[in-house]
């Protein structure tokens, strides 16, 4: 029998960009999931800061409008929507201006309770609105901050706002969010490979020939034009949640699973990684940009196009050939994959193992495949172990591909929770594990700060991929030349 989550401390949410868009699709949808779960205090309040100039009342009619588009029908109950919203209030707020901020000294009374600033807003205004935070008196020791990524748009950046909230938060009270690490198929990772003792031993380069992760979506950037061409995919989803998969992926086996030591030994892979500078990245490196396609069956424009950014030269698509330097991985690359408009939604970690090393039985040769580990991560999650088995029937031994499969919403009978609600009830607890340390962030920069500068050049243009498709022929190449291939 599963046991349902016991009930956080009383908390006091603050969101920052309380009226925007990751606030009305993922963070209050989370909060009212978890209220109907019980795992929300009656004291739990949720203060919503933005410059819509709303009431309490205009503000409360929003979220209910805005809870039965992001939270599926079957979740929704009247009676819980009623005490959620009950929950909420707004300010309307300028952060460099007397009038809002005095509203919210007057609201956070209770120094005591554990306080949630989140800012679901710009990063630039990360370290100016911690600053303002601490200039009302509003930084209690059990206040936490939370930030959502991008963390910075390279090193520099990210020193500059880590120092700045670093000034205000110690690094326990700073929780900087990456959604992947929330992702119950993302945690179960951990836990496939060290509650388990069978893939251990295995799980090295005597054993493994590559590993691939791929995250391809099949939307295209829609309206976050604004932010996404000054980001790209790399920015957007190599630097964060495909490192930290890769990091999950090799990690040596922490102590125990709590506190610093599974960030610590991600932090070693991201170190362990071999930069990739100058003329290498024109090798190891594959950017895209989508044109227009077909996606499930419909005509789509290109970037371009959608983005109303003519000549933009901001990836949409991104492989990279990356290896991580040290006992148990050497010679063993690590292919990594994103892209938005590819043919379809797909997360998942291909483990590839090595070939058997030598073919025994007659006629087989060229016909044993080796063993492949699949872990899916969306949309279905599981797991497949591609295995050889023999083909009944008479007449001699003929093998054949299978696999083992398993599937969680078969094997659990019910659905994941969004990634949100883990990583809030976390940070009400005071627990960092899934969340990204300031040394982690900023040796991610570090390797990916050598692929921007190659592609800051003037002549560097993206290779146009029709949407729809598994991106640029040159991803394909960059295994072909290795000999290997992308799973299709
Ligand atoms: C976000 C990126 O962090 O992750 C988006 O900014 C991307 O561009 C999203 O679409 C993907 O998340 P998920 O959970 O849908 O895989």
């Amino acid at each position: 029998m599963s046991q349902a989550p016991g009930p956080v401390p009383a908390a006091d949410f603050v969101v920052f960009g309380g009226t925007g868009d990751l606030a009305a699709r993922k963070l209050l949808p989370a909060l009212y999931l978890r209220d109907r779960d019980g795992q929300l205090p009656p004291e739990t309040r949720i203060i919503a800061l933005s410059r819509a100039g709303l009431d309490d009342g205009g503000y409360r009619d929003k979220i209910r409008g805005e809870l039965s588009r992001f939270v599926r029908t079957g979740e929704l109950d009247d009676a819980v929507v009623d005490r959620f919203v009950a929950r909420l209030s707004h300010v309307s707020i300028d952060i460099e201006h007397e009038e809002g901020w005095s509203i919210l000294v007057e609201k956070l009374d209770d120094d005591e309770r554990v306080r949630v600033f989140y800012l679901a807003i710009g990063p630039d205004l990360f370290g100016r609105v911690s600053e303002r935070l601490a200039d009302h008196g509003l930084v209690t020791p059990s206040s936490r901050l939370v930030l959502e990524k991008p963390i910075g748009h390279d090193l520099a950046s990210a020193l500059e706002i880590n120092d700045a909230v670093g000034a205000v938060f110690e690094e326990h009270q700073i929780f900087r969010i990456d959604h992947y690490l929330g992702k119950e198929s993302v945690q179960n990772l951990l836990v496939t490979r060290f509650a388990n003792t069978f893939l251990e031993p295995l799980w090295n380069a005597n054993c493994i020939d590559h590993v691939q992760i791929t995250a391809s979506e099949s939307i295209g950037v829609g309206s976050r034009g604004g932010y996404y061409d000054q980001s790209g995919a790399l920015r957007d989803m190599i630097q964060n949640h495909l490192l930290q998969l890769l990091c999950l992926v090799a990690m040596e086996p922490p102590t125990y699973v709590g506190k610093e030591n599974v960030r610590d030994e991600k932090l070693k892979v991201l170190q362990a990684l071999r930069p990739i500078v100058g003329e290498e990245v024109d090798r190891s490196v594959v950017a895209g940009q989508y044109s227009p396609g077909l996606v499930d069956g419909e005509p789509v424009p290109s970037y371009q196009t959608e983005t109303e950014r003519p000549g933009s030269t901001t990836e949409t698509f991104v492989a990279i050939k990356a290896e991580v330097q040290n006992w148990r991985w050497a010679g063993v690359p690590f292919y990594l994959r994103t892209g938005k408009r590819m043919e379809r939604r797909i997360s998942e970690i291909v483990i590839q193992f090595k070939a058997v090393p030598h073919p025994m039985f007659p006629g087989s040769e060229g016909t044993s495949e080796p063993n492949r580990l699949v872990i899916q991560l969306q949309p279905d999650e599981g797991m497949r172990l591609h295995m050889t088995a023999k083909e009944p029937g008479p007449g001699g031994i003929r093998l054949r591909p299978v696999s083992l499969d398993l599937s969680y919403a078969h094997a659990f009978q019910r659905q994941s929770p969004d990634a949100y609600e883990r990583l809030l009830m976390d940070v009400v607890r005071g627990n960092p594990t899934l969340f990204m340390r300031r040394d982690e962030v900023e040796a991610a920069w570090t390797w990916v700060e050598p692929i921007l500068d190659r592609w800051s050049r003037p002549d560097h243009r993206p290779r146009p991929y029709p949407s729809g498709t598994n991106g640029p022929s040159a991803a394909t190449t960059l295994l072909e030349r290795d000999s290997r291939s992308w799973p299709e």
